[in-house]
Parts: C-alpha cells; structure tokens; sequence
C-alpha cells in the first residue's frame, strides 16, 4: 500500500497488516463448531485515539464475535456498578497463570482467580443487574454497556450463541462451582445463559478500537463524549487486563509487548495504552493459549516500532 500522507498513522496500520500477513501458524478455534467456519485469512486493525480519531487498516470493518474480549468491559460495568470491593468478594484479581477455561477456584475463599478467565467472566456476568436477574436482564445490562462503549448498537451472531450453549458444560461446570462456594451471584442458568449471548456480541476491530480507547480515556467514550464507567472503574480495569489479559501468556506478554490487552477466541484482539489509544486487531487463527498469532504479530511490531511499551 502507498503511504497516504493525509493519515502517517493509516499507512503505518497498512504496513503492519502487510506485514503480519506473511506471519503463518495458528490454528481457528474450533471447539465453538461455529467459530471454525471464521474464514482464517481476514485481518484487520484499527487505532482510536483518545480525542475520537479513527484509522485503521485490511479489514477494519469485518465482523466477528467478541468472546473474551468483552470481559474486561463486563467488569468494568460490574465495579462501576456494584464497588470494587463488592465484586471481588466473588472474584479475585490475581493472574492464574493457567488456561482461559482452567477450573479455577481459590480453596479458601472459592472465588475465581481473575475475571479474564472463564470462570470469573462467569461470575462477573452473574452479578450484573442483581441477584434476582434472569438471564435476559443480565444480558441487556452487559449489551447496554458494550453498546456504550463501543458508540453503536451491537446484535448477537445467534448461530454462535447456539453453539456455545450447545457445548457450554465446561462453563456451566465452572458455575456450578462458583455456586456451591458461594461467589456466583445468581442462579447458574442465569449467568451461563447471559455469559453465552454477551460472547456471541457481533464487532469489528473498529469497535474493539473504540471500546479500548474508552478505557484508555478513563471510562469516557470519545466520539459520542458519554460517560460510560468511572474513571476509577476504568483504571482498575486497565490493571486487570494487563496483568490477566492474556491469560497462560500474560507475564511474557507484559515483557515482550508491554500494552494493556485482552484476547478472544473469535480472533479479536483490544489492547491500549492509558491516556492515548485504544488499539483493535481481528485475526481468526489462534496460538495454543487462544491468543490470535498475526494479531499478537501486529501489537508487537507496533509495541517495538513506536516504543509503545508501557515501562
Ligand atoms: O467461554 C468460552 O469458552 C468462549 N465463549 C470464550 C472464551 C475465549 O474467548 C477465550 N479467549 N481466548
């Protein structure tokens, strides 16, 4: 692609994405049947600045579903509402060093280790609109608030809903867990059914961008200029993405690339730097820990070109 002088920052996401497109390796994941019908060559990235510039580069505008990147904005609309130290109560905020999916309790206080991790999403998801929320309370509440986010309405890809709730025993296992230690805040079905729809939320790099640099604003989203979460909810979030966001890969993440991030199994990547941007990636192969391989390519060739790195 030719440089485009009106947009230095445009060219520069075009040649990141030229680049990581000669990046092989990965596998789509296919444990969801439905996300393994994601066509593998679609890449794209975007970067929102926080006074509300977009530029973005391949397929920006593809869409996907979020998966697990829509955790750490579930948990963000869960300290705003509920307090910091309601939520973790019911959940912890320390890495767990192990698989998205792992079955991770804490022996003394039954909480899960994080809220990235499956487990603790779950939880999140559960105290979302009260104890007493059934699952379509809960889930307007969490699309209510990606929809902040992300300045635009956002629908739900119902083949992948289907197909998670088909092969979700593992995630109902992990609530029924969390239940009978006392951390879940509502009854399973509830929070598995609404967890299940806010991880089929369809969005594109576009909207990941958009929805990082309202983090990275402190909680403000900078084109519509609505508050959607604290400042202090959005920086508590921060913390927690870049010290769990990758999940098995967060502690050589943090020293190879050095962004705040949160990964999903559909290919999306967020990550951000406070104060800055927030940057969106979309590349449906993943490596083993379920992060996307050409979207962590394109964040560590823009962590190490522009010396991104938060330290
Ligand atoms: O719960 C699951 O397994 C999926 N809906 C989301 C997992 C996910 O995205 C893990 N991320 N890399």
């Amino acid at each position: 692609m030719p440089a485009d002088p009106r947009d230095p920052v445009g060219s520069l996401l075009e040649a990141v994405v030229d680049t990581a497109r000669e990046v092989r390796g990965g596998e789509v994941a296919a444990y969801i049947p439905e996300l393994a019908k994601a066509d593998p060559d679609r890449l794209g990235i975007a970067l929102v600045s926080t006074r509300g510039v977009v530029h973005e580069a391949g397929d920006a505008g593809t869409e996907f579903t979020i998966q697990s990147v829509s955790k750490p904005f579930a948990f963000a609309l869960a300290v705003d509402a509920l307090g910091l130290d309601e939520v973790t109560r019911h959940v912890g905020l320390e890495p767990s060093g192990e698989p998205f999916n792992a079955i991770s309790l804490d022996a003394a206080s039954g909480r899960p280790l994080n809220p990235m991790i499956n487990a603790g999403a779950i939880v999140v998801t559960s105290l979302l609109a009260g104890p007493d929320a059934d699952a379509d309370e809960k889930f307007a509440t969490v699309r209510a608030g990606l929809e902040r986010f992300a300045g635009r309405d956002l629908v739900v890809d119902e083949a992948v809903f289907a197909s998670e709730a088909e092969t979700g025993d593992r995630n109902r296992a992990l609530a029924f867990l969390a239940r009978s230690a006392g951390t879940l805040g509502s009854a399973v079905d509830a929070a598995t059914d609404a967890y299940f729809r806010q991880c089929s939320i369809v969005v594109t790099a576009r909207d990941l961008a958009m929805m990082a640099a309202t983090l990275a604003t402190g909680g403000v989203n900078p084109v519509t200029g609505e508050r959607v979460v604290s400042d202090a909810a959005a920086r508590w979030t921060i913390a927690v993405m870049t010290s769990c966001g990758m999940y098995d890969a967060s502690g050589e993440w943090l020293v190879r690339v050095g962004l705040s991030a949160k990964s999903g199994v559909g290919g999306g990547i967020v990550a951000l730097e406070p104060g800055q941007f927030g940057i969106g990636t979309f590349s449906p192969p993943l490596d083993a820990q379920g992060n996307s391989v050409r979207g962590v390519a394109m964040l560590q060739a823009l962590s190490s070109q522009f010396g991104l790195h938060l330290l």
